[in-house]
C-alpha cells in the first residue's frame, strides 16, 4: 500500500485577466502549497473502489463523480486500485481539495503501475488539477493550465473557513469587471517581510464577489486582520477559506489558537506555505 498527500493550494494573489469564449475566466495567480491536507491510501487491486473518511469526509460523495475516481479513468492502463481517502480540507473551500486529491491521485498511480499521466487536458478534471500535479509555489496564467515554478521563502500562515460553502461558477458571475491587470514580474525575495510586502500589492479579484454573497467571508478577513502579527489577510480561490501571513511560525500558532478559542465553529489550521513541510511523494506504508 502506499499513501499520498493532498497539500491545500492557496492563491496568494489571483487576478482575473479575462474570459474564454467557452466562459472560463484567465487568471494571473500565484499559489504556494501548505502541509496541510488529505491523505490518499492505494493499494493495487482489480477493480477500482473509493472509501471516504475523516473529519471532513461525511461532505465528500465516494460515487463515480468523486475526482479521484475521475482521474484515475483519466490514466490509461493505470489498472485498478482500492483507493481510502481521508478528508481533512472543507470542500468548496477555495484551497483545492477535489482537484488535489484528483492530483495526488495521478501522482500515485503513476508510483503504483509506472504509468505516465498524460500532460494534456487535466484541466478538464477540474481547473486546479495541472498546478497541484506538482504541488510546488507557482505562478500559473490561462484557466490554470499554464504552470511556472517560482522560488518563495517559506510563508508562516493561518488557514480558517468560516464553515460556508461558496459556488465557485456563482462567484464568477458575480464579477463586476473581467480585464484586471496581470500580476507584475516576481522579484526575488530576500526576506519573508519582502515577500508579504509585494503580495500585499496585488489582490484576490474573487474576493470582493465572494464576500458579497457570503459574508462570513468578511468577518473572517476582519478577525485575522486583528490577530497580533498578522501582516496580511486574504481570501483563496474562490473561497471561503482565507489566509493570514505572519513573520514567524511562532506567531502563525499563537493566532490560530487565539482565533480558535473566540470562533470555536471555524477551521483553522495553521502551517509554513512552501516545500519544507510538503511532502508530495507517495511513500510505502
Ligand atoms: O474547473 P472547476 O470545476 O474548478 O471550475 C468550476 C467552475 O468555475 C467552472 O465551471 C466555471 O464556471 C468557473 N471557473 C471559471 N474560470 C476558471 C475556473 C473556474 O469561470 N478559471
Amino acid at each position: 500500500m502506499i499513501e499520498v498527500f493532498a497539500p491545500a493550494k492557496i492563491n496568494l494573489a489571483l487576478h482575473v485577466t479575462g474570459r474564454r469564449e467557452d466562459g472560463y475566466h484567465l487568471l494571473d495567480t500565484l499559489v504556494a502549497f501548505a502541509p496541510v491536507g488529505d491523505t490518499l491510501r492505494l493499494r493495487p487491486a482489480p477493480g477500482l473502489s473509493l472509501t471516504v473518511s475523516g473529519p471532513e469526509g461525511a461532505a465528500v460523495p465516494a460515487g463515480p463523480e468523486n475526482l479521484v475516481l475521475r482521474a484515475a479513468a483519466f490514466v490509461p492502463g493505470a489498472g485498478g486500485a482500492e483507493i481510502e481517502l481521508i478528508k481533512r480540507l472543507p470542500t468548496a473551500s477555495g484551497i483545492g481539495g477535489g482537484s488535489s486529491d484528483a492530483a495526488a491521485m495521478l501522482r500515485g498511480l503513476a508510483h503504483l503501475r509506472a504509468v505516465t499521466v498524460p500532460a494534456e487536458g487535466l484541466e478538464r478534471l477540474g481547473a486546479d488539477v495541472p498546478m497541484c500535479l506538482s504541488p510546488h509555489p507557482a505562478r500559473v496564467t490561462g484557466i490554470g493550465e499554464r504552470i511556472v515554478p517560482v522560488t518563495l521563502p517559506e510563508l508562516p500562515a493561518v488557514l480558517v473557513n468560516p464553515r460556508v460553502a461558496v459556488a465557485t461558477p456563482a462567484v464568477f458571475r458575480a464579477l463586476s469587471r473581467r480585464d484586471g491587470a496581470p500580476m507584475p514580474d516576481l522579484p526575488v525575495f530576500a526576506r519573508v517581510s519582502d515577500c508579504i510586502d509585494w503580495l500585499s500589492a496585488q489582490r484576490n479579484d474573487l474576493e470582493a464577489p465572494a464576500v458579497a454573497l457570503a459574508p462570513e467571508i468578511g468577518a473572517v478577513l476582519g478577525a485575522l486582520r486583528q490577530t497580533a502579527g498578522c501582516r496580511l489577510a486574504r481570501m483563496s480561490g474562490s473561497g471561503a477559506t482565507c489566509f493570514g501571513l505572519f513573520a514567524t511560525m511562532a506567531e502563525a500558532e499563537a493566532a490560530a489558537d487565539a482565533l480558535r478559542a473566540t470562533h470555536p465553529g471555524w477551521w483553522i489550521a495553521s502551517g509554513a506555505l512552501g516545500d519544507q513541510a510538503v511532502r508530495s511523494a507517495p511513500k510505502p506504508v
